[in-house]
């Protein structure tokens, strides 16, 4: 690569910024990833994306897919410009799309974004999610949305979060009223006021600058109000009694910056997005297998396959497997090798999914994320490269399984098929499998009912093998050292099982019969995956 085409590359490498929005269903996750959306002018209306959440169609990626026949993903993946940077939002589906993929699309970015609904604080799935942003240590930015309403008082909300998710906080703005009363923010970070109604109280100027004393200079309609002496209070108590600001602590992971504001009525997500950008990171080195580094400056080509999505129309079984590329630039047409198998593997047909249409890659590099076409030459986890050195990523961890089903052929004489398509939808990562002890009953483990009904509909489709599935409900997995283990201590409250690589595993009925085991047998150890 010649000097020029590698400073070209290192500009480009550098001002991508790859993230993903995480939260609970119903916080203004798709409410915010749309103004940012529309900040960026990747669309050009509200409503654009709940349209195609909220569509007939679109209880599901692949529900969708199967209406639209090709594999349109657009919202997985969301690119747009914003003061010369460029940003990819990675969407990471909840309520019933909740799946696995779900956690690995986090292995693919680089930073997080909390949404929280100031009136119900640290919810169920937002904890899950934050688990594994922490364990990657990668930046995570809080958003309390909704302060047009009622809410939670902000002490309340950054305790509980530093409380719940062991995180420490850092308050970048603070509201001033909530709901009905609220008069807008107070930005400690840019010394500044932002009005929330400025026609209202501040002749149409949004921004009302502070003094070096954090106050309003002069005569202000709002220094009249109660709300105003109590935020100038509040703010004293956060300088005082707060963390610090640290940019190293935020890139660690280890401090979050917390902004307040509405994504409904656009109210303070412009500000989070430009301070956001500030502090979100380039594109992360990552580790190979042989624990060489590679940098996403590097020249030659590489990524790993973190989801594939399968096409649900039968007639057309392709699929597409997204890459996040790790270092270099794609090209298309370009030869890479696949080290799981040896292949080399020429990329010509590849998709980069943007919020409106479906644009044909042509300037990818470290950082971003590329859809593949995909026969069946891909598994998740796999790494893809150019060039002469092998490189082959460390492997996606796996996440314990909340939800199982017991399975069985439909028709005793189709064995073949079934455990063909059983044993390759859990080697692609669609699903996870275990076998009972001594009946040798198929179970399958998802965090998501989605997965079970992809499982179902593509063992039918691509397998030609109908199954029975009998629900054993939510458990809670846990692995014992095969050591510790006695075959009598399982029973129906605590169903022992063994893992694809023969690890046993109890499945717990409940916290109380994990509970009941550990008092009985205190000695065995029991462990979950993340
Ligand atoms: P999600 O993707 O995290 O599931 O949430 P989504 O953005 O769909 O928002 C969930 C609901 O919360 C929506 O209302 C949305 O309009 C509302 N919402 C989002 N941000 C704010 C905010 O800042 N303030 C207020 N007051 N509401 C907000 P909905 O009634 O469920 O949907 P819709 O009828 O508006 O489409």
């Amino acid at each position: 690569m010649t000097d020029n085409k590698s400073n070209e590359l290192t500009k480009e490498v550098k001002r991508r910024r790859t993230f993903a929005i995480i939260s609970h269903p119903d916080a203004g996750k798709t409410t915010i990833t749309e103004q940012l959306l529309l900040f960026g002018g990747a669309i050009r209306q509200a409503g654009t994306v709940k349209a195609k959440k909220s569509g007939k169609f679109a209880k599901s990626d692949w529900m969708e897919i199967e209406k639209q026949r090709g594999i349109s993903v657009t919202s997985s993946v969301m690119q747009f410009e914003y003061q010369n940077k460029r940003i990819n939002i990675l969407d990471t589906p909840g309520h019933e799309d909740f799946s696995e993929d779900t956690y690995r699309t986090l292995m693919a970015v680089d930073a997080a974004v909390m949404v929280v609904d100031s009136a119900k604080g640290i919810e169920e799935q937002t904890k899950k999610l934050f688990k594994v942003c922490r364990m990657r240590g990668i930046p995570i930015f809080t958003f309390m949305n909704k302060l047009d309403r009622d809410g939670r008082e902000p002490l309340e909300l950054i305790e509980e979060l530093e409380e719940v998710l062991e995180i420490d906080a850092y308050p970048m703005n603070w509201p001033i009223g909530s709901g009905k009363t609220l008069l807008g923010l107070y930005d400690l970070y840019h010394n500044r006021i932002e009005a929330f109604r400025p026609e209202e109280t501040n002749n149409g100027e949004r921004f009302i600058p502070l003094n070096k004393e954090g106050e309003i200079e002069g005569e202000h309609r709002i220094k009249k109000e109660s709300l105003y002496d109590q935020v100038l209070e509040e703010a004293l108590l956060l300088k005082e009694a707060g963390n610090e600001f640290s940019t190293e602590a935020i890139a660690a992971g280890k401090l979050s910056p917390v902004f307040f504001g509405s994504a409904l009525t656009n109210f303070g997500v412009q500000t989070f997005l430009e301070t956001f950008l500030q502090f979100a990171p380039e594109p992360s080195a990552h580790e190979t297998r042989a624990n060489d580094i590679i940098k996403p400056t590097e020249p030659t080509f590489s990524g790993f396959v973190f989801k594939i999505q399968a096409n649900m129309d039968p007639r057309h079984r392709d699929r597409i497997a997204f890459l996040r590329i790790c270092s270099g630039k794609f090209e298309r047409g370009m030869d890479v090798t696949l080290p799981r198998t040896g292949k080399k593997i020429r990329l010509s047909n590849s998709t980069q999914f943007m919020a409106e249409s479906r644009e044909t890659v042509t300037d990818a590099v470290a950082g971003d994320i590329i859809g593949l076409y995909d026969t069946g030459n891909f598994q998740i986890g796999d790494t893809l490269y150019a060039g002469k050195d092998e490189i082959e990523f460390q492997e996606l961890p796996q996440f314990t399984p909340e939800l199982f089903m017991k399975v069985e052929p439909k028709n005793v004489m189709k064995q073949k098929s079934f455990h063909k398509g059983i044993n390759q939808l859990v080697q692609e990562g669609a699903i996870q499998l275990y076998r009972s002890y001594h009946t040798e009953t198929y179970i399958i483990g998802a965090v998501g009912q989605l997965q079970f009904e992809v499982f179902q509909h593509r063992m039918r489709n691509e397998y030609n093998s109908e199954v029975v599935m009998t629900s054993i409900g939510s458990r809670i997995a846990r692995w014992v050292n095969p050591d510790q283990l006695d075959e009598n201590m399982g029973s129906s409250r605590n169903m022992l099982v063994r893992d694809r690589f023969d690890q046993p595993l109890f499945l717990f009925e409940n916290k109380f019969a994990e509970r009941w085991f550990s008092d009985k047998y205190p000695e065995v150890e029991l462990t979950s995956l993340l």
